[in-house]
C-alpha cells in the first residue's frame, strides 16, 4: 500500500487544505449518539464542486452510515456523470483527540472501489483527524486488495 505522510497542515496543498476544512466543519453535522464517534467526509468532484456527508446512527445499529458513503453516494445520486477526484475523511470525539489517523473501514472501502470503477480515474483519500498529520492515498483501490467486484457476476 502506498500513501503519503503529509506532516503539516500547511504543507498541503490550497485545495486539498480547503477540502480539509471543509470535512472539518462539518463533524457537528453528524449524528452519532450512540458511538459518541463523530465522522465527517467531504467529496471533491472534478468539476471543483464538494459534496459532504457525516455519520447518520440508528438505535437498530447496524442501520447506520458511516460519513463516506453519505458523501460519495449523495455525490453519484446529485451528480452521476461527475467523477470523483477527492475523498477527505475526518473524525473527533468529544472528549480529547484522536492520536490516529481514521481510515475508511472495508464496507466503505468497498463502496469506494466501486465508484472509482464508475470512473476512468483514481479516487484520491485524503485523511486527517486531531493532529497536523494527514494521510494521503493516491488510489483507494491500494486500499481494497484482491477486493470482489463486479467483474465476478459475469
Ligand atoms: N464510521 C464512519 O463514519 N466512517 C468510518 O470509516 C468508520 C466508522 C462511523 C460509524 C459509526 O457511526 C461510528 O463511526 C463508530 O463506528
Amino acid at each position: 500500500m502506498t500513501y503519503q505522510m503529509v506532516e503539516y497542515l500547511d504543507h498541503l496543498t490550497v485545495s486539498d487544505r480547503q477540502l480539509l476544512d471543509k470535512a472539518k466543519s462539518m463533524l457537528d453535522h453528524a449524528y452519532a449518539p450512540y458511538s459518541q464517534f463523530y465522522v465527517a467526509s467531504a467529496v471533491r468532484l472534478q468539476n471543483g464542486l464538494i459534496l459532504c456527508g457525516t455519520n447518520q446512527e440508528n438505535a437498530s445499529y447496524p442501520l447506520s452510515l458511516c460519513a463516506e458513503r453519505v458523501a460519495l453516494l449523495s455525490a453519484k445520486a446529485n451528480h452521476p456523470k461527475e467523477s470523483i477526484d477527492t475523498i477527505a475523511i475526518v473524525a473527533k470525539i468529544p472528549k480529547g483527540d484522536i492520536r490516529e489517523i481514521i481510515t475508511p473501514c472495508g464496507a466503505c472501502r468497498q463502496v469506494i472501489a466501486e465508484v472509482q470503477s464508475r470512473q476512468n480515474s483514481p479516487i484520491r483519500l485524503l485523511l486527517n483527524s486531531s493532529t497536523e498529520i494527514s494521510y494521503i492515498i493516491d488510489d483507494a483501490l491500494d486500499l481494497l486488495p484482491l477486493g470482489f467486484h463486479s467483474g465476478f457476476l459475469t
